[in-house]
């Protein structure tokens, strides 16, 4: 395979990408414009990007809102409540069909590697099992990570505790949590330390529902922190959501990221979400709730997005697009400089494959031939014009190929070519 006229990020000219036995063989820069030659496929100067990475998504919980009733108050309580009552209704092929319609609208737009949780407080385990019975059919087709999710609480019985243990001898691949739900603050912490052990016990990578709250006292994620520090373990660990941080005062957070720097570990923010669920309990002025994704990435951490939901009990909203997520960032962070918009999509691909720890990511010679081809010609015109994913190629095959909509307009309506933007 040979794809001609394309554009890499932060480069200005136009590539010749070679592909041979599933793997970028030969990545050259052209002398202006080719004409395609027979197999050649020709990018047009649009953008080939590392594939689209989703860090945080419940695929056990997709595809559910309004089963059996709406989360009326939008909060996240609301939500949980909601979804305990879907629990009862789950069974695999009902997770099995909407977590695969799921995955299907994530290829579609461009996503090659995905982390999911999977609720490891319903007695069944039925999530657990399906989602990496799932993850094993799919291996040489798509990266799935499933993280043992205790959604109601590691703490909150002797069976919670040890189902997630069962979690994790059924196969996840992240131990997951949600101190800011736990019964009590010390509970919370417990969690926090019990997590990070089984992780250390099991050799898995952790990923904690972290103060997922606008309370300013949640600080679950000092201790998330610090013991991932201690431990050396950071670059395993994630905190997802930090909501808290928007409302942590600012001297506690200055202090605070002197430990988030030291303890190496990635951060996932769902802005979409949070900026849905958060916020519910104010009046005016009302919060954003979204963590400081500028203030962490401007500090040199390691800051990616993701969904977190697709029509589910707690956004009822999303289609499978991390460019909307993105952009949705853009704004609720105020990351809206020309510097914010020329590296923009670090957010959605370099950034979350660190996150996931994925190994011989991104596009050089030698590595495995995943990428993307996106509609426009760098990270700034992708996030404005919100391109399509025109082609997803991994290992060198095709996944998905799109063929843009046309669309005509009267004669009138079309300005001077100079004139156009
Ligand atoms: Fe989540």
């Amino acid at each position: 395979m040979k794809i001609i006229n394309a554009r890499l990020r932060h480069k200005p000219e136009l590539y010749t990408v070679t592909i041979a036995d599933g793997k970028f063989s030969a990545i050259q820069t052209q002398q202006g414009e080719l004409a395609a030659q027979d197999g050649d496929t020709d990018a047009g100067g649009n953008l080939l990007c590392a594939p689209f990475v989703e860090p945080h998504i419940h695929l056990d919980a997709a595809l559910t809102a309004g089963e059996p009733a709406w989360n009326q108050s939008g909060t996240l309580f609301e939500g949980i409540e909601r979804w305990g009552e879907r629990k009862p209704l789950l069974s695999e092929d009902d997770i099995r069909s909407r977590a695969m319609a799921t995955i299907e609208l994530l290829v579609q737009n461009g996503v090659q590697a995905i982390r999911t949780h999977a609720d490891t407080t319903d007695p069944s385990l039925i999530g657990v099992k399906t989602l990496c019975a799932i993850r094993d059919e799919l291996k040489d087709k798509i990266t799935l990570q499933v993280v043992a999710f205790p959604q109601d609480g590691m703490m909150a019985s002797a069976e919670a505790t040890r189902q997630m243990e069962e979690a994790l001898e059924i196969g996840c691949d992240v131990v997951g949590g949600i101190p800011h739900f736990e019964y009590t603050r010390e509970l919370g912490e417990q969690s926090v330390k019990h997590l990070l052990a089984l992780a250390r016990q099991y050799d898995r990578l952790v990923d904690v529902h972290c103060d997922e709250i606008d309370d300013p006292n949640s600080r679950f994620l000092e201790v998330l922190a610090c013991e991932a520090m201690f431990h050396d373990m950071g670059a395993r660990v994630t905190a997802s959501h930090t909501t808290a941080m928007h409302s942590y005062d600012n001297a506690y957070c200055s202090k605070l990221f002197r430990l988030l720097k030291n303890s190496g570990i990635n951060f996932v923010s769902c802005p979409t979400e949070s900026i849905h669920l958060q916020g519910r309990f104010d009046t005016y002025p009302k919060r954003r709730g979204v963590t400081r994704v500028k203030e962490l990435r401007d500090a040199g951490m390691n800051v990616c997005l993701g969904e977190d939901s697709i029509f589910d009990p707690w956004y009822s909203l999303g289609n499978g697009r991390l460019l909307r997520t993105l952009d949705f960032a853009m704004h609720i962070c105020q990351m809206m400089g020309y510097q914010d918009f020329a590296s923009a999509l670090d957010f959605i691909t370099d950034n979350s494959a660190r996150t996931l720890c994925l190994e011989n990511y991104g596009i050089a010679v030698g590595n495995p031939a995943s990428f993307i081809l996106l509609d426009g010609e760098d990270d700034y015109s992708v996030l404005r014009k919100q391109g399509d994913v025109l082609l997803s190629v991994r290992n060198g095959k095709v996944i998905m190929q799109r063929r843009p909509a046309e669309v005509m307009t009267a004669p009138w309506i079309t300005p001077p070519a100079f004139a156009r933007h």
